[in-house]
């Protein structure tokens, strides 16, 4: 892939060279931090890990380190941490949404059952903490605390509202707030904190992740409905009949007729596209505008992302964050 429409964008392949070394440690630390006692936790931990992932929330805590100066261990331990945070959230969401694969694979849930699920999201969650614990600083355990509290309420937003065809923008916007932006904020805080930057220079890189958040979830819901499902590794469509009516779905439905508002309704209740084909639905979204005003709405904020990030002195690093904006909107999976 390569960013030919900004001048100074450097390709991914040039992003991950930029942190390649660390992204390998990050995957020892995980690797070693995922062994517990008991031998099932660390089966469902090492399943996960080798089931592939894009890794870009550790990319964002490290290039943010760098950024702003400095990336030792501290900053490698933190990447660990929000990827062992977003796997446990991963875990989790999988027995809600009762999903059926993840990454391409079973997902654990239909591997371990939801019981044993559940509490091997547990205990990740608290391995997690327990290595952020050790850089003994007050400040990375508030972030990370009030985030996961962020995600989880997150998720119950979410749960409230399965089903539900009556979903405002507003509300939609408040839950990718909670369940995808307040995590990559808070990587590029933990990447600033660890890098030495001050409040004013950690605050400014959590705005840009926020807006990077926000523009990835919008380009994955869009996704959702409109990638192949083998490079997405889950099902097509897959939103809608888990009961959620994400933005392609509610801008669509600003100008449906009430047969086509029927048609999705009919969705919602069976769970299941045998009465209503999926292409109909895509057919539908698609005539109304919404895959498109959902893509223009993740480039707005993948432009303000780039515009924070283009406020900080040009480095490699810096470069990188700004190519990376390219990345949310340009993606297949
Ligand atoms: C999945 O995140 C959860 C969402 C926020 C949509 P990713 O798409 O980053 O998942 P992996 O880690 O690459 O599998
Ligand atoms: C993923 O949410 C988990 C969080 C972001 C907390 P979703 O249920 O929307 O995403 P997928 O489709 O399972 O990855
Ligand atoms: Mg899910
Ligand atoms: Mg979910």
């Amino acid at each position: 892939m390569s960013f030919g429409k900004i001048g100074q964008a450097i390709s991914a392949r040039e992003i991950f060279d930029l942190v390649s070394d660390d992204l390998e440690k990050v995957e020892g630390v995980i690797g070693l931090e995922s062994i517990s006692s008991v031998d099932t936790a660390t089966t469902i931990g090492r399943y996960l890990q080798s089931g592939g992932g894009k890794r870009l929330r550790p990319m964002l805590v490290l290039l943010s380190a760098k950024l702003c100066g400095r990336s030792g261990d501290g900053a490698v331990r933190m990447a660990a941490v929000v990827e062992m945070i977003h796997t446990a959230t991963l875990v989790h969401d999988d027995v809600i949404d009762i999903a059926k694969t993840r990454r391409g694979r079973p997902s654990s849930n239909t591997i371990w059952g939801n019981h044993t699920c559940v509490l091997a999201g547990d205990w990740l969650y608290m391995q997690a903490f327990q290595l952020a614990l050790r850089e003994r600083n007050f400040h990375l355990l508030d972030l990370l605390i009030g985030l996961t509290q962020m995600m989880v309420e997150g998720e119950l937003l979410q749960l409230e509202r399965i089903g539900k065809i009556d979903i405002s923008e507003a509300d939609y916007m408040q839950l990718i707030d909670r369940k995808t932006a307040s995590l990559f904020s808070a990587c590029a805080r933990l990447g600033a904190i660890m890098g030495g930057a001050d409040e004013t220079a950690e605050a400014r890189l959590g705005e840009f992740a926020w807006n990077l958040g926000i523009a990835f979830q919008l380009e994955d819901d869009v996704l959702d409905f409109t990638a192949h499902e083998a490079v997405l590794g889950k099902p097509v469509g897959n939103d809608l009949r888990e009961g959620k009516v994400t933005l392609p779905l509610i801008y669509a439905l600003e100008n449906a007729s009430s047969e086509e508002r029927g048609l999705i309704e009919t969705v919602l209740r069976d769970s299941n596209y045998d009465a209503v084909p999926l292409p109909r639905i895509l057919k539908l979204i698609e005539r109304h505008g919404g895959f498109e005003r959902g893509r223009e709405r993740a480039q707005a904020f993948t432009d303000k992302a780039r515009s924070i990030i283009s406020e900080f002195p040009d480095s490699p690093y810096q470069r990188a964050l700004v190519s990376i904006t390219d990345l949310m909107t340009n993606r297949d999976h």
